[in-house]
């Protein structure tokens, strides 16, 4: 197939890209590189033998948009880009509605208008807010109690009333719950910018001793010691998972949810532990505050995607910070900066005033093509 993958030089997308160059498919990026690089894609292409051709362009950006759709004709779409940082969500609303709820609907505008209807869309556990239990299933309540959250639950129910307008329309929504690790060469990786917002790149910056102490976020949650429990997965199984739900999508129509997780909640204090072991090094850490807005504990029910998908995760917590040592450990301060003479010339958000959406680093793709 001839996919085109929106976000796919980011930590999720490249993983993705990775699986379906190893698939055979054709594959097609369309990101502004507001959070990535494009050395990312370098490196898929070493690992697979295989390229990924670059477009840079903004979802904000119509016309961008309809050019590749145009170029490509593409059999279908895996929609990565957004933004995803819920303390800034909290702080610049506009800016999460804007990027990704118009920025997705935008991109659907695109694929209708050029007779393109399979899609997978990358949800979050986070549109079920505090659902009252710890084992999400896809038929709870959507309820997301924060900006990014809501803007993944508007586009949800956006995409189940496109569905409903039409059986032409073939849609997945992937509901992921912890995305961690890294791929087995340690080539391709989480690389964020600024001070990490999630645990395990936090430990992991810690461990490589770019910073100096994890903050734990309360040990007096009712959970078996007290700090928070997550459902973290491998970011190579939840990549096999969106090429398992595109196969689903070819012979269904409708919107689907599923949820991506592995069934199974971690403290903060198991993964502190395991990346111990996994890394040799003691990792410093204080106990702080609970940290506002975070719950104590919750996992997926994941029966629905290997019922329907045919997909479960296969690696555990072990796998998972072992191979985000490797990633770090090898490349401690993530990809390498561009020369700025490298940078692509073209940097439509800015025209559409997105803050944050100047190429982060630049080393020259193989193939890019400038919109
Ligand atoms: P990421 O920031 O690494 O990747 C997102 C990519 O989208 C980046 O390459 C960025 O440059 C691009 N992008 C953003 N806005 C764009 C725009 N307007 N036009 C074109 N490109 C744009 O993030 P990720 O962790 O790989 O997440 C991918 C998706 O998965 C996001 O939609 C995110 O909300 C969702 N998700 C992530 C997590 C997580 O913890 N990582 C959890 C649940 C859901
Ligand atoms: N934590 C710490 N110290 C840190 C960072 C996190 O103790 O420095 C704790 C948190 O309190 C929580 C656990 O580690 O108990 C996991 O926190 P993360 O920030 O890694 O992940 P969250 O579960 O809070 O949220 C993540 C993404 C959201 C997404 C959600 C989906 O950040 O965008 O998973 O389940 F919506």
């Amino acid at each position: 197939m001839r996919i085109l993958v929106t976000g796919g030089a980011g930590y999720i997308g490249s993983h993705t890209v990775l699986l379906l160059l190893e698939e055979g498919h054709e594959v097609h990026v369309f990101d502004n590189l507001s959070n990535s690089s494009p050395e990312a894609l370098n490196r898929v292409a070493e690992i697979t033998g295989r390229e990924a051709r670059l477009h840079v362009g903004d979802l904000l950006d119509q016309r961008q948009l309809d050019d590749v759709f145009a170029e490509l004709k593409p059999d279908a779409v895996i929609h990565f880009a957004g933004l995803k940082a819920v303390g800034e969500s909290v702080d610049f609303p506009l800016r999460y509605y804007r990027n990704n709820v118009t920025g997705t609907l935008n991109l659907l505008e695109a694929m209708d208008s050029h007779d393109v209807h399979t899609l997978v869309f990358s949800s979050s556990a986070t549109v079920y807010g505090d659902a009252g239990v710890v084992k999400y299933r896809e038929d709870l309540k959507l309820d997301a109690v924060n900006p990014y959250g809501r803007t993944k639950m508007h586009v949800e129910q956006m995409l189940e009333d496109v569905a409903g307008s039409s059986d032409k329309w073939h849609i997945a929504r992937l509901r992921y719950f912890n995305p961690v690790g890294a791929h087995e060469s340690g080539r391709i990786g989480e690389d964020p910018t600024g001070i990490p917002n999630n645990l395990m790149p936090f430990i992991s910056q810690v461990a490589v001793g770019r910073r100096p102490v994890l903050r734990i976020f309360g040990n007096d949650y009712a959970t078996p010691d007290g700090t928070g429990v997550r459902d973290y997965i491998h970011v190579v199984d939840l990549a096999a998972a969106h090429l398992a739900a595109l196969e689903y999508c070819i012979d269904h129509s409708g919107a689907h949810a599923w949820n991506i997780g592995t069934g199974h909640g971690s403290s903060v204090m198991e993964v502190l532990h395991a990346f111990e072991r996994a890394s040799g090094r003691d990792i410093p850490f204080e106990l702080v505050d609970r940290r506002p807005g975070d719950l104590a504990e919750y996992y997926a029910d994941p029966t629905l995607a290997r019922e329907e998908i045919g997909w479960k995760a296969e690696r555990g917590l072990e796998e998972m910070v072992a191979d985000n040592w490797r990633w770090q450990s090898t490349n401690p301060d993530g990809y390498p900066d561009a020369d700025p003479a490298d940078l692509p010339d073209t940097d439509p958000s800015e025209e559409d005033g997105v803050k944050g959406s100047k190429p982060k680093r630049a080393t020259g793709p193989n193939e890019t093509t400038k919109l």
